[in-house]
């Protein structure tokens, strides 16, 4: 197994890849030869050192969290770091409970490493669902514990009702076409010692039809790195400070590609250059 850089996750002893494997993409209800060639890309990316697996109970309705448990079985537990999440359907202190439980299951782990709340609801609130995650810890079900497309202001509430723990990471829409979150949120997650985790870095769709300045602007960067252009979006990300991401890649090439990217190092001009693009849109297509 190759290290990739690590970054450590907010103020605990852990360090983590800068990199790790989305895994949004695994359907229910496919043919035996479409999951091996999942399992596979996800083989691949931990050989590679993409050890951080994320998965969610929503995805493939907990299709994604069984294909990456069969996967992780084959290896030493503590080389893996494995993020799930709760989906804001549960709306009771026990269903969530039993959601997270079903997580293990599904995952076939004693201990998820890095657990979050998937969307704020205004269903349910963030005072119960920190109470649900505060207990997973106690009792030893979750090690640590975060939120996903949480505003500042919801997650500075949501810190507020813990007593025991702290969050250490909030996982949000952020990439070259999508800067939103770096500009605006991200200060306060570094001032805070706050992982942030950039999800969808290539725009969902792999930014195979960027067109316009941005494209012109990655080709050039990428060129003079001998790599990609989804290379370079993937690299921007994570040479900002307390920035990791998470792209999806069914692809073996793609999962290689993206291993690489967490090694390419842009200078600060390369990093301002994207900046002044004025993105053409919030996602790709
Ligand atoms: N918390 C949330 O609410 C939330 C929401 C969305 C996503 N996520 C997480 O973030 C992960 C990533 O986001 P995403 O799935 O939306 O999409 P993404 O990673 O932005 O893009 C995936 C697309 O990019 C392609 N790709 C990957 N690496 C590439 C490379 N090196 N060169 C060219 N194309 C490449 C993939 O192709 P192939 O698959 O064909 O290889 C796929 O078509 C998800 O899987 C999920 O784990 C979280």
């Amino acid at each position: 197994m190759i290290e990739l850089k690590k970054i450590r996750l907010g103020k605990t002893d852990e360090n983590i890849p800068i990199l790790g494997q989305g895994t949004w993409g695994i359907k229910s209800y496919r043919n035996k030869e479409y999951y091996e060639k999942w399992k596979e890309s996800i083989r691949k990316g931990i050989e590679l050192g993409i050890t951080h697996i994320d998965t969610a109970e929503m995805y493939g309705r907990g299709t994604s969290e069984k294909v990456v448990g069969q996967v992780i079985s084959e290896y030493n537990r503590d080389d893996l770091f494995i993020t799930s999440k709760l989906f804001p359907m549960h709306t009771r202190y026990n269903s969530m409970k039993k959601a997270a439980y079903n997580s293990l299951k599904r995952l076939g782990i004693k201990q998820i490493d890095l657990y979050l709340i998937h969307w704020p609801s205004s269903l349910i609130s963030i005072k119960k669902q920190m109470r649900v995650l505060e207990d997973l810890v106690n009792e030893g079900k979750v090690r640590y514990i975060g939120v996903s497309n949480f505003s500042v202001e919801q997650f500075k509430e949501a810190q507020t009702y813990l007593k025991n723990t702290e969050l250490v990471n909030n996982q949000l829409n952020a990439s070259i076409t999508r800067q939103k979150h770096i500009n605006q949120s991200l200060p306060f997650y570094q001032n805070e010692g706050i992982i942030m985790t950039a999800y969808s870095p290539l725009g969902h769709s792999g930014f195979h039809n960027l067109k316009g300045e941005l494209r012109e602007k990655l080709e050039r960067v990428a060129k003079s790195h001998n790599s990609t252009i989804q290379q370079i979006a993937i690299a921007w990300l994570i040479n900002h400070e307390n920035v990791i991401t998470i792209p999806k890649a069914f692809k073996i090439e793609h999962v290689e590609a993206n291993a690489k990217a967490a090694e390419i190092s842009l200078s600060k001009e390369e990093i301002n250059l994207f900046y002044e693009t004025n993105p053409i849109s919030d996602m790709e297509n």
